[in-house]
């Protein structure tokens, strides 16, 4: 048993994990030789792809700040990956300390690592559950503790659905999410893209990666808003999402789409 709560036996070293590239990409600790391998041959074929992870994790950070400010209570991170400072509950809580955050991802590493981080904080939860499963998610004992379906709730579905393929149906699974809130919620969504440059290279090292890498075309990433209102300034390139500083260069070829959305 390692320190971090989990058997050794239970970490799978033999392939990257998408939590633990991401990681890496950040510049995080979380990550094994596989994932960095697998890290530097994508920054390799896509050199901004650095910048967009970074652009991405801004982006989660100002959208929090901004349902946290219009109001949202409850958040539910789906795909939360590896604890990244500021944490999600960080950010909403240093606008409003009640806010409560179920967060749920299906990698075991991100449990036992959220898990440890969370014990120091209130009004949270990690779930180990998976997307594709999004009924189990919402019917979720510790998810229930902390969120209350009938009270508007902030879905999180940032950089994740691209790690779902078309067979496994994340339009429908986004619907399902879609109506299990109560009007006055609202989804936060980010997702990969291959409109701004080929990414067939980057798609590669993710074919030997636990979860391959589905890109999207602008008008497929605006589908799953389908039920949903987006506001200002609609879906764009992470960076240019309310910015609060100048966008970093080469954010024109940053490959996230990401969009804030209300259920009326
Ligand atoms: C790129 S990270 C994004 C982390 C965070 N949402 C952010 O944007 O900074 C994607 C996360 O989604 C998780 N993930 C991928 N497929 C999933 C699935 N089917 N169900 C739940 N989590 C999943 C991965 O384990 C990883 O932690």
């Amino acid at each position: 048993m390692r320190q971090d709560g989990f058997r050794a036996e239970e970490i799978d070293t033999s392939r990257p994990h998408p939590a633990r590239i991401y990681d890496y990409l950040l510049r995080g600790k979380d990550n094994y030789e596989v994932d960095r391998h697998a890290a530097d041959e994508l920054a390799a074929v896509a050199p901004e792809v650095r910048i967009g992870v970074r652009a991405n994790r801004a982006f989660l950070q100002r959208a929090v700040r901004q349902v946290t400010e219009s109001g949202i209570r409850q958040i539910l991170d789906i795909g939360t990956g590896l604890p990244t400072s500021p944490n999600v509950h960080e950010t909403a809580q240093e606008i409003a300390p009640d806010v409560r955050v179920a967060y749920v991802d299906n990698d075991p590493i991100v449990n036992a690592h959220a898990s440890a981080l969370l014990s120091r904080s209130g009004g949270t939860r990690i779930v180990l559950g998976d997307l594709r499963d999004p009924r189990a998610i919402v019917e979720h004992p510790d998810v229930r503790e902390v969120v209350d379906f009938d009270e508007p709730v902030a879905l999180l579905l940032v950089a994740i659905l691209h790690f779902l393929t078309d067979e496994e149906r994340p339009e429908e699974v986004v619907a399902t999410l879609r109506d299990a809130l109560p009007a006055g919620s609202c989804m936060v969504l980010s997702h990969a893209t291959d409109d701004f440059a080929d990414r067939s290279a980057a798609q590669a090292v993710y074919s030997k990666a636990t979860a391959s890498l589905n890109l999207r075309s602008r008008a497929q990433v605006e589908r799953f808003f389908d039920g949903f209102e987006l506001i200002e300034p609609g879906l764009v390139q992470v960076p240019f999402w309310r910015p609060d500083a100048p966008p970093p260069p080469q954010s024109e070829e940053i490959g996230f789409y990401g969009g804030v959305a209300h259920k009326r």
